[in-house]
């Protein structure tokens, strides 16, 4: 496993001169959190395209390896790999969706160029994992560790109600902070951050009208090998 923290064009592209007009907030050394990157227009659009991607590839519920214990967060993907995890498999990616059997869709193209823009990284990302959070849903403590190139940043966009992400360190027992993430903002963790521990303890219901359905959407743009 490569663990490379120093990209160049990750540094530059984030912390440096191609983001210098937007509003941006440093987390942490290689963490930037951009609110509102996406407007009400272009969150639009995106929730459009990906509601064509759950069409095509409905949500899953992971289960945990080993115990097959049900996430709370309901998954799928887009993009040429796909992140899934069940009981005798584990945490790992996939071509194809783990139902239906089908290649995941396409990754819709604005998410393509945020990414280019806001990552500085020289290739196209791999995966996006789509997870939903409905009422009472969580996502534990964990680090982004599945992929075989850490090189690249993970990007992440928050859709619809707000919620409360924990920022932790690079080991499980440093402390933690709570940042709350609103519709349209985009989080990146690369470089020092690229593995730190990260979750979400709680969704804000009411706080957005994006969804219809109430709850929020996230999307992790990956990079995996
Ligand atoms: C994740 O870590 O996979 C998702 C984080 C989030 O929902 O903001
Ligand atoms: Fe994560």
């Amino acid at each position: 496993m490569q663990r490379d923290y120093g990209h160049e064009a990750f540094v530059q592209g984030c912390g440096g001169k191609g983001t210098t007009d937007l509003n941006k907030k440093r987390l942490n050394a290689g963490c930037f959190l951009f609110p509102q990157f996406f407007g009400a227009a272009a969150q639009q659009l995106i929730l459009e395209e990906i509601r064509a991607v759950i069409e095509e590839a409905p949500f899953f519920t992971p289960r945990m390896p080993r115990t097959g214990k049900p996430f709370s967060v309901a998954m799928t993907n887009c993009g040429p790999l796909g992140w899934v995890s069940d009981k005798d498999g584990g945490y790992r990616y996939e071509s194809v969706h783990p139902e239906t059997g089908r290649a995941w869709p396409p990754i819709p193209s604005p998410l393509h160029d945020a990414w280019a823009r806001l990552t500085g990284f020289a290739q196209p990302p791999q995966a996006c994992l789509v997870n939903y959070y409905s009422r009472g849903a969580k996502l534990g403590l964990h680090r982004d560790e599945d992929e075989k190139d850490f090189s690249a940043p993970i990007m992440s966009v928050s859709l619809g109600d707000s919620a409360i992400f924990k920022l932790g360190g690079l080991k499980r027992r440093d402390p933690v902070e709570s940042i709350e993430l609103h519709t349209g903002d985009v989080l990146i963790m690369g470089d020092e951050s690229r593995l730190r521990y990260h979750g979400i303890s709680r969704v804000l219901a009411g706080t957005s009208s994006l969804l219809d359905e109430g709850g929020r959407i996230n999307l992790t743009l990956r990079y995996v090998e």
